[in-house]
């Protein structure tokens, strides 16, 4: 989604800008924009790539050692140079960009219009800049903090005068903003991706927060005027994270990484003398945790399936009733919030606004608000009063591979402590210990298929539409199996209960409507067999993902995916990286931009 960066330094801003905003490509954008302070300060947008806006600066060099620069997802307008950010004052002297949605920008607009301001675009966002050139007299911050104490809605800024040319005011209620400072430098931005080629120490602004940057300093203070001491903290890892080594694309990359990511979900959080599960973070509630008796899952897209299938392990393992809730919807549901209510966010980014409203509500109705997030440090992450992160590393693929498997691994890890604390034997907990310990390394056999599975994609990439199907835990595979092959190909692809497909989408089912069925050989096994055949009598093609050395399906469909053998309720970790792979191979056939998928964003900062 939208991405901020600005410095104020002494080094040229243009180069470290554009830097700033290729890092932030990956978040989803479909426009950009620069503004660099000089006498005459510097303004250039374009739509489409950065690489367009690039280009324009590179004709122009612009001279200047403070500058802002954005990205644009469009919300209010469409994706047009006028609607890119900056917007900028009608005297040209103030530049402004912005994260979020401005609610009552209209009555704004109308306001500042009868009191002769003009618009040059179609956004929210342009209000913003006109109510602070309202307000100036002088003094930046402060017109900034007034403008925005009139605003509706949510907002990550950046802000600069022609008349402070050493200065960046950042503010923010609702979508991230993350300062960056070093000895000669200040850098903010919407996402620390942005800042950690330039700097380690980075603080992060809190909602209702404003900032002002200068060349290797920043103050900060709330927006009602009251100071705020908070120090710099380390970042770890991003900047080897943001490689991408010899992969053509992130996505694979980070296919490739989830052995590891499993490995470090796991890293110390493994207590094998007591068949149970340590995560630190949730020690301080273990009491709460343990006495609780209703957990509600709140999530989004890929994050979302990984908590239906958290159900499932919860109700397993433990003697919860659980329930899994899009975290868009959570708030219309009157969901009784008790004393022994757990909520718990599961979120990739830590950013999601749907994810955080709903645990905002949460919080309101006093259940205990748990995150399990992979951004150290995000939003999401601070609000909770507990959490795990994942530790899956930085993710950069718009479509999430490394972070589900991550998320799976925790939420087994999750289930497994809590129900040892009541009704789980040892030798049951110990057994799932076991078996996730064997999931990295049968997750390396898994991706020693990848080049069988681009031929079978070769097959079938033009197909139109696919259905997926599983049942139990693979149901929530067979959801994000679908949502993959959607995402980056734009094949139309719907994830079904194999047990629910004959209500309905066995209808569309023809020669041309391939199934990919979840059929390890488990529980349920001889059951998808039967919803197998009912698609084979309707000659429609099968493609199977089994266990090793399960004959059975070989003999029925032509084509079939083999992955290794383990614990049922463990299985998911593994066949849902042949879909991964499946939908990435499509992808690169159909010539689509997998890191960037058209309309997609990796950060959902708008409700
Ligand atoms: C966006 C991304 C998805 C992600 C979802 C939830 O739609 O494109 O990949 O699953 O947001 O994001 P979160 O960061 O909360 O897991």
């Amino acid at each position: 989604m939208c991405g901020i960066v600005a410095y104020s330094g002494r080094q040229q801003a243009r180069g470290i800008l554009l830097d700033g905003l290729r890092r932030l490509e990956y978040r989803g954008y479909d426009s950009s924009g620069i503004a660099i302070l000089n006498s005459t300060p510097y303004l250039a947008r374009a739509v489409g790539k950065v690489a367009e806006l690039e280009r324009r600066v590179a004709q122009d060099e612009p001279q200047g050692l403070v500058g802002i620069a954005h990205t644009r997802w469009a919300t209010h307008g469409k994706p047009t140079e006028l609607n890119a950010h900056p917007h900028t004052d009608c005297q040209r002297q103030i530049f402004l960009v912005h994260n979020g949605i401005i609610e009552n920008y209209q009555a704004l607009k109308n306001r500042l219009l009868a009191a002769g301001h003009q618009f040059r675009s179609e956004t929210d966002t342009e209000v913003l800049v006109h109510l602070i050139e309202n307000a100036y007299n002088g003094h930046l911050e402060s017109a900034v903090q007034k403008a925005l104490l009139e605003v509706q809605g949510t907002f990550g800024i950046a802000v600069v005068h022609a008349a402070h040319p050493a200065e960046v005011i950042v503010a923010r209620r609702g979508s991230p903003i993350v300062l960056g400072i070093s000895a000669d430098a200040s850098l903010a931005a919407s996402d620390v991706s942005a800042l950690a080629q330039h700097t380690t120490q980075v603080v992060y602004l809190e909602d209702n927060e404003i900032a002002r940057l200068g060349p290797g300093e920043y103050s900060i203070k709330t927006l009602d005027n009251r100071a705020v001491s908070r120090s710099a903290t380390a970042l770890e890892r991003v900047a080897g994270d943001l490689e991408r080594g010899d992969f053509p694309h992130y996505m694979l990359k980070e296919i490739f990484e989830q052995p590891e990511a499993v490995e470090n979900a796991l890293r110390g959080r493994v207590n094998h003398s007591e068949g149970v599960a340590k995560l630190g973070g949730l020690e301080s509630v273990l009491d709460r945790l343990s006495q609780a008796r209703h957990l509600i899952i709140v999530s989004c897209g890929t994050s979302y399936y990984a908590g239906l299938f958290a159900r499932y392990a919860f109700e397993t393992l433990t003697d919860m009733t659980v329930e899994t809730e899009l975290a868009s919807e959570f708030r219309y549901r009157k969901l009784n919030i008790r004393q022994n209510t757990v909520v718990l966010a599961i979120s990739q980014s830590g950013e999601t606004a749907d994810t955080l409203a709903a645990l905002r509500e949460a919080k309101r109705k006093g259940a205990l608000v748990l995150g399990l997030v992979n951004v150290v440090g995000s939003t999401i992450a601070r609000e909770t009063l507990a959490g795990v992160y994942s530790h899956a590393g930085m993710e950069v693929g718009v479509a999430s591979t490394k972070s589900f498997t991550s998320q799976l691994t925790i939420l087994l890890l999750m289930a497994l402590l809590v129900g040892r604390s009541r009704d789980l034997s040892y030798e049951e907990g110990e057994r799932i210990l076991r078996g996730l310990e064997e999931v990295p390394g049968q997750i390396r056999e898994i991706l020693k298929l990848s080049d069988a599975v681009r031929e079978l994609a070769a097959r079938f990439c033009q197909a139109s539409h696919f259905l997926y199907i599983g049942r139990k835990y693979q149901y929530p595979i067979a959801l994000e199996g679908a949502l993959k092959l959607k995402e980056v190909s734009y094949i139309h692809a719907e994830g079904y209960a194999a047990g629910e497909m004959k209500h309905g989408p066995i209808a569309l089912i023809d020669p041309s409507f391939p199934t990919v069925a979840l059929a390890p050989a488990d529980g349920s096994f001889d059951k998808v067999v039967s919803n197998i055949q009912e698609i084979l009598a309707r000659s429609g093609p099968v493609i199977a993902i089994t266990t090793v050395g399960n004959t059975r399906l070989a003999s029925l469909v032509n084509h079939v995916i083999e992955v290794p053998h383990n614990v049922e309720i463990l299985m998911p970790l593994l066949t849902v990286v042949p879909l991964q792979l499946f939908a990435y191979h499509c992808a690169v056939l159909r010539g689509c931009d997998v890191d960037k998928p058209r309309n997609l964003a990796k950060s959902v900062t708008v409700e």
